[in-house]
């Protein structure tokens, strides 16, 4: 008989747990707070390849390697520097820099960083960057191929690795250096408030998200927020120079706007490049005098094509693939150039 009371109570106890712990998962309201990972794996979505628990230790390594190029370790030694030219932020922001995050379009995103008093660089920014599901897209497969590209394409740690040694000429990052790196990433994944939902929205998550059939729909439709990919079309120099890209009209205000928070991020006196550029109508006249030549000092080919790394010398300017600067922009900055030139 005690037994039986005994075995009574504790089933009781496990029943009204068990119900308690489905309650809390029915209960579970999203809101703008709410990171993506956590509502997408709520949802059942499939968890991406480079999910990892982290601590804060390992952000703070992270967000020094990436803003400074080197941390220290455990035991307070300091690391090398992942590569001697650049940082990270030399190309890549942190912040959010497009303002719709379905569309990679350049011309929204100049207003929109410098609204923000942020660059406008090469190199997509971080933001977000744990929610995307590929990396290298499009044309730096294709013109890169499989064999530099493919393993970066589809796995984020790769692609760290492989933008430290390729894009800024660096050594290669360590295992732990990596996971740093990404749980730094991590910090700046998106949440609900990022992807705009409105409050209908919320409220159709919410109510809909209590139906275990409704969630695979549910992922796909949360997944229109936002762009799984960072677009890349790479594009070639204009064929007459002169006549530059045909059927833009240049407009100096914006090509102001690129020259200030684009060039002279790299270019102004202390900033990764030999080559100096300011303000004065000398760096205008300059960069006017090559412009039709058939140099990588022309516009037309500095923006579309880039430099290399040369033997000796390595820091290099990365091209812009059309996603980070197009021909209406090129055609801006010329009209600027050939404005301030005078
Ligand atoms: C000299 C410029 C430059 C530097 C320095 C640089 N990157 Fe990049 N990175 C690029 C460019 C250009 C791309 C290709 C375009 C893009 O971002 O999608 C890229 C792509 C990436 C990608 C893939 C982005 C995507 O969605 O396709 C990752 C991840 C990345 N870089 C990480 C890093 C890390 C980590 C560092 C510092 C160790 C770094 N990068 C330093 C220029 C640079
Ligand atoms: C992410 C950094 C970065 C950005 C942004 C950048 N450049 Fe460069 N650029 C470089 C580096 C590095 C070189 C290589 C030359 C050197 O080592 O000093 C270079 C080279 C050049 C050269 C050739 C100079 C030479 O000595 O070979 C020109 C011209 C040039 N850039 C123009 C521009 C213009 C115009 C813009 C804006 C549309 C721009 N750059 C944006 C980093 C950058």
């Amino acid at each position: 008989m005690k037994y039986l009371l005994f075995f009574s109570f504790l089933a009781i106890f496990i029943l009204s747990a068990f119900q308690l712990n489905l309650e809390s998962q029915d209960d579970v309201i999203f809101d703008g707070s709410t990171n993506l990972s956590v509502a997408l794996n709520y949802l059942g979505a499939k968890k991406p390849f480079h999910e990892i628990e982290y601590t804060d230790e390992q952000v703070r390594q992270g967000e020094e390697l990436v803003k400074l190029g080197r941390t220290t370790k455990r035991n307070g030694k300091k690391t090398k520097y992942v590569s001697l030219h650049y940082n990270c932020t030399t190309c890549h922001n942190v912040e959010t820099e497009d303002p719709d995050l379905r569309i990679s379009d350049p011309e929204a995103r100049l207003p929109f960083v410098k609204e923000k008093g942020i660059p406008f660089l090469q190199g997509s920014t971080f933001k977000g960057i744990v929610n995307r599901e590929s990396w290298y897209n499009d044309d730096y497969v294709k013109k890169y191929g499989e064999e530099l590209v493919g393993k970066a394409h589809q796995n984020l740690k790769e692609s760290i690795q492989l933008c430290a040694t390729e894009c800024a000429q660096g050594r290669k990052m360590k295992y732990w250096e990596i996971d740093a790196v990404l749980a730094y990433f991590w910090t700046l994944e998106f949440n609900l408030n990022d992807l705009k939902l409105s409050d209908a929205d919320f409220e159709k998550l919410n109510n809909e998200k209590t139906d275990e059939s409704n969630h695979p729909e549910l992922v796909n439709w949360l997944k229109t927020f936002y762009a799984q990919k960072s677009p890349a079309t790479f594009y070639d120099a204009a064929p007459d120079k002169r006549k530059g890209y045909e059927g833009f009209t240049g407009n100096p205000e914006n090509g102001k706007d690129i020259y200030e928070l684009s060039c002279l991020h790299c270019h102004q006196d202390g900033g990764v490049s030999h080559y100096i550029l300011d303000d004065k109508s000398l760096s205008f006249k300059d960069l006017k005098r090559t412009m039709f030549k058939n140099s990588h000092f022309s516009l037309y080919q500095i923006i579309p094509y880039g430099t290399y790394a040369i033997p000796g010398h390595k820091p290099y300017m990365p091209h812009y693939p059309k996603e980070r600067m197009n021909m209406q922009q090129v055609e801006d900055l010329r009209s600027y150039i050939e404005k301030r030139a005078k």
